[in-house]
């Protein structure tokens, strides 16, 4: 089928697909490899070589939402909720720091055991360690969003999970679409880099839904878009369910690659539960960007979304050594830049680039 190629084709040398064309590849699988390695000549030439790696500190799981796929819901009873203190915190972003990451990324389940007045403080002196910040908290007001912008924060992950507005509103009991696009919205206007994402193999998701999320990231120009398999927990109302495959996502992913050239696209956690060198795949199929673990002890266990999560047994030492030899050994190298998004649109955002990296 001639038209796939020339549809891969289009999409690399344009950087811009219609919905039939992107369902017309997610709906093929027999020139996968061919748009795989065009995901990965479009991440080569836009982004490089190097990978950036994002610290990721769980540090509570304790949740408010009741997100139907999700491990730490509210009414999940089994969790062992737990919540770290701002100086152990503090402390973790610390020793990310004597790993070499420029980035550490705090995430929590969606909650107000921490104040404001707590997470400035944690920002303020994870950001005095000469570190970038991602936060990963959920949905907030404006006006914190602001508070954290202004305490140094520098980017914000809120996954759109799914465009689909009836999907999301059968599995986000008591939140709405709406709210989660202002959210994203908002933190776009602050001035946040801005990272979204969404599940792949939600029930009733077909390759539309897929194709209309990564029109949305494009339509959005998210700075970041962090997608992975979406994987049944047996503790959560979608337990029976059959989950995302790791093709599929990516595959998801290698198209948006291919529509945002520039982007920072992280090979997921969940895409390494489904296949045993799935961030290394990932790597080569369009991502850039990993995110090791830095929570320490039981806490990894404790933060547990889906079954089968990697590294719970392992220290962060361990995941900082196994990860940069598996980078290395697929010729890549770790990044020493803090790895804003580089965007190739114009001119001015470059120098702004070179001036935020200047300024960290
Ligand atoms: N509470 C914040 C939020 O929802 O944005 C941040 C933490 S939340 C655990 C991070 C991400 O985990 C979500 O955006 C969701 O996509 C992912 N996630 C949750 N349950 C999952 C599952 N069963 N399989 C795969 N990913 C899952
Ligand atoms: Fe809470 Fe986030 Fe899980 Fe939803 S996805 S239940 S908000 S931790
Ligand atoms: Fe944690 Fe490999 S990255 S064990």
């Amino acid at each position: 089928m001639a038209k796939i190629v020339d549809i891969i084709n289009k999409a690399e040398t344009t950087h811009s697909l219609t919905k039939e064309e992107i369902v017309d590849l997610l709906r093929c699988d027999e020139y996968d490899q061919q748009l795989f390695l065009a995901a990965d000549r479009v991440r080569s030439q836009y982004v490089g070589d190097q990978v950036h790696l994002r610290g990721l500190i769980e540090f509570s799981n304790i949740c408010q939402q009741n997100c139907f796929y999700c491990g730490l819901r509210k009414e999940n009873t089994k969790v062992k909720r737990y919540k770290l203190t701002p100086d152990t915190i503090i402390d973790l972003a610390d020793k990310a720091k004597s790993y070499n990451y420029k980035t550490v990324v705090l995430q929590s389940g969606e909650s107000q055991s921490y104040t404001v007045a707590d997470m400035q403080y944690i920002i303020r002196s994870i950001k005095a360690l000469g570190l970038a910040i991602t936060l990963s908290l959920g949905e907030k007001s404006r006006d914190e969003y602001q508070f954290y912008k202004e305490a140094g924060a520098d980017r914000y992950l809120l996954r759109i999970e799914t465009t689909n507005s009836r999907i999301y509103k059968e599995l986000h009991p008591g939140m709405s679409f709406e709210n989660r696009l202002r959210c994203l919205q908002d933190l776009k206007d602050l001035g946040y880099e801005l990272g979204t994402g969404c599940l792949v193999g939600l029930p009733n998701q077909t390759m539309e839904c897929l194709a209309d999320d990564i029109l949305f990231f494009k339509s959005l120009d998210a700075d970041m878009i962090g997608l992975g398999p979406f994987i049944p927990n047996a503790d959560t109302p979608l337990a029976q369910e059959r989950g995302g495959t790791f093709n599929t996502s990516i595959k998801v992913m290698a198209i948006t690659r291919l529509l945002l050239p520039d982007a920072n696209i992280p090979a997921t956690t969940a895409m390494e539960t489904l296949d045993k060198n799935g961030r290394i795949i990932a790597l080569q199929s369009g991502a850039n960007v990993v995110m090791p673990n830095v929570t320490e002890g039981e806490y990894r266990k404790m933060y547990m979304l889906y079954p089968g999560k990697i590294c719970v047994n392992d220290t962060p030492k361990h995941c900082v050594s196994c990860i940069t030899g598996k980078i290395q050994g697929i010729g890549r190298h770790i990044s020493t830049e803090f790895g804003f998004r580089q965007s190739k649109k114009l001119t001015n955002n470059l120098q702004e680039y070179a001036e935020k990296e200047r300024n960290m």
